[in-house]
């Protein structure tokens, strides 16, 4: 096995004999001397080979050399091993590589095309900030594991091949030899893991791979990893203490400093000032109301405005287009000089609290409430990206509470679960189940928010048989559907199912925000790109026309 690493090397090593294995990051040529940064898994040493010449030393080859570790002349501060160098007295070429299709940063992986990356993504991977992304994975998911473990959870794995459980997105489905028979990949581990409390299990945890054919963004794969917990007999407090402490323990070794308990945040005053459920609480320019004031004026039932502290008019194009894409109606971006004395009252309440000299107004009418305050907060999301207002250095984790047990979908006219099927009713709404006041109905839900995105997502779970299928009756699943989709899992239902809640993270997702990646992808080994395609192996693929026979299926182009 190798056990010498030139990245590793220092001045202690001085007038050693090594054997190095790695690549060449890179090479110059002065005079007689052929300069080779080697890298390897620890990092880059130099190397000199002196009256060499081989067309085989391309970038990237992979080599072996043996020599002695000599004093730099000059050292090189960037690098670890930068006060050493390796004079080569023998080399060989155990790889020669071809001309490299992008150039291979060491410090920044974000340079080249990124379907290329892909492509090559065995390549892109020997960046630096590749490798270090998946390091920090590896150790998040190490602490992870220690942490549960030291607090009596077991980790449990559930089914791949299952039958479908709804979160939400289209399942991605797997035929079978049973001509006509589906499995579905999971989208969570959800119903396995209730099942698991109905078992006495009492505390499960699992790094659950999931499945879900959806629209992709920066922030979502087909293919990703929750770190899924369910517990018996704990209350949203039990589980938020568990929660801020795994968060604070586990990235406390990875160097971020984590302050508990994280604040918590109704629904409906993170809709109102932040026009999403995932706020950045991170910078300020909160959305107020204005409605009361300014509906007659631009003859619209909802104003809402951001009182911004700089001119953005360079970027109204995109601002403007941000907007439109989110339903906003009509957009007003006034300088503070420009407005009626009224309205300069108005604002000016809000900059003097903000301590904003030369306000810029951006004000969002709309005559739908949930329109005005999305297309503002879909701008005040694109601020920060515009004009950097967050501190990337910053983690802010944020509870969300009070959520709406339906959301309503105005093109179908119909409720979904926000969360999902399985969570209970807060109990002082039930009343408007009757009055048929759905919107009015709250769950026992939550989320974690960090730094604009949802990190994860949970609730205290329907235990009682009753209460469930009035769940399944409001949405209107039928009594044979409840039988044929969800019978395994209700049935537990009466066999002494116990009081349990839980929750799930995107492992992902927490790395990207750590990392600082502007993409989901790049911190995972083998992503697809955004179109949901394998470009590294070409997947999804045609099949033979025996492997569709076997299955029973025919393709329809
Ligand atoms: P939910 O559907 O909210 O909850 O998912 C939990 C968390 O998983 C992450 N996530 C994703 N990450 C990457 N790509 C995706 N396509 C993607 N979709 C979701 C998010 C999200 O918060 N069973 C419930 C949890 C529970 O109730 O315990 C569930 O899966 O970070």
């Amino acid at each position: 096995m190798k056990t010498t690493y030139g990245g590793n090397l220092t001045i202690k090593n001085l007038n050693e004999e090594v054997t190095l294995y790695g690549w060449i990051a890179n090479k110059r040529k002065f005079k007689q001397q052929l300069f080779i940064d080697l890298r390897d898994s620890s990092g880059i040493v130099q190397l000199v080979l002196t009256n060499v010449s081989d067309p085989l030393l391309t970038k990237e080859s992979c080599i072996k050399v043996k020599g002695k570790v000599q004093k730099r002349l000059e050292a090189n501060r960037e690098l670890k091993s930068g006060e050493v160098e390796v004079l080569v007295e023998e080399y060989e070429v155990l790889n020669s590589s071809k001309q490299i299709p992008f150039e291979i940063n060491n410090k920044n992986s974000a340079t080249a095309n990124e379907d290329i990356r892909l492509e090559y993504r065995f390549l892109d991977l020997r960046q630096e900030k590749m490798l270090e992304n998946l390091r920090l994975r590896h150790k998040l998911l190490l602490n992870v594991r220690q942490y549960f473990d030291k607090n009596g959870f077991i980790e449990v794995e559930t089914p791949i091949l299952a039958k479908s459980t709804p979160e939400g997105a289209r399942d991605y489905l797997v035929p079978t030899r049973r001509k006509g028979r589906f499995f579905a990949l999971p989208q969570s581990p959800q119903l396995f893991k209730q099942l698991l409390m109905a078992a006495g299990v009492e505390k499960y945890f699992q790094v659950a791979r999931v499945f879900r054919d959806e629209d992709l963004r920066k922030d979502r794969q087909p293919e990703f990893t929750q770190l899924d917990i369910e517990m018996s007999f704990g209350g949203q407090e039990e589980i938020f203490a568990l929660c801020e402490n795994m968060w604070s323990e586990v990235l406390k070794p990875l160097g971020w400093n984590i302050k508990t308990p994280f604040p918590k945040m109704d629904f409906f005053y993170s809709m109102e000032h932040y026009g999403n459920d995932k706020p950045d609480t991170r910078y300020g320019f909160l959305i107020e109301d204005y409605s009361k004031e300014l509906s007659t004026k631009y003859n619209k039932k909802f104003v809402k405005a951001i009182v911004f502290d700089r001119q953005v008019q360079e970027n109204f194009a995109i601002i403007n287009e941000t907007f439109k894409k989110n339903n906003g109606q009509h957009l007003d971006i006034v300088e503070f000089d420009k407005l009626s004395d009224t309205e300069k009252a108005l604002f000016k309440v809000v900059a003097d609290k903000e301590k904003i000299n030369t306000p810029y107004v951006l004000i969002s009418a709309n005559d739908d409430e949930d329109d005005a305050l999305k297309s503002l907060g879909a701008i005040r999301t694109l601020l920060n990206d515009l004009y950097q207002l967050a501190d990337p250095n910053q983690l802010n984790f944020l509870w969300i509470v009070n959520w709406p047990m339906f959301e309503y979908d105005k093109e179908t006219k119909t409720y979904a679960p926000a969360h999902h099927a399985f969570t209970q009713f807060e109990e002082s709404t039930v009343k408007y189940l009757e009055t048929g006041e759905l919107n009015k109905v709250r769950a026992k839900s939550y989320d974690l928010v960090l730094n604009g995105f949802e990190l994860g997502s949970g609730s205290i779970r329907i235990y009682d048989p009753k209460v469930q299928k009035k769940m399944f009756d409001i949405l209107g699943i039928s009594e044979k559907e409840q039988q044929s989709r969800f019978g395994f899992f209700l049935k537990s239902f009466d066999y002494g199912l116990p009081p349990h809640n839980g929750i799930a993270f995107g492992i992902e997702r927490v790395l990207m925000i750590l990392t600082q990646s502007q993409s989901i992808r790049d911190v995972i080994a083998f992503p697809k790109n955004a179109k949901g395609v394998d470009l590294l192996t070409s997947a999804p693929s045609d099949v033979t026309k025996e492997q569709l026979d076997e299955y029973g299926l025919e393709v329809r182009k």
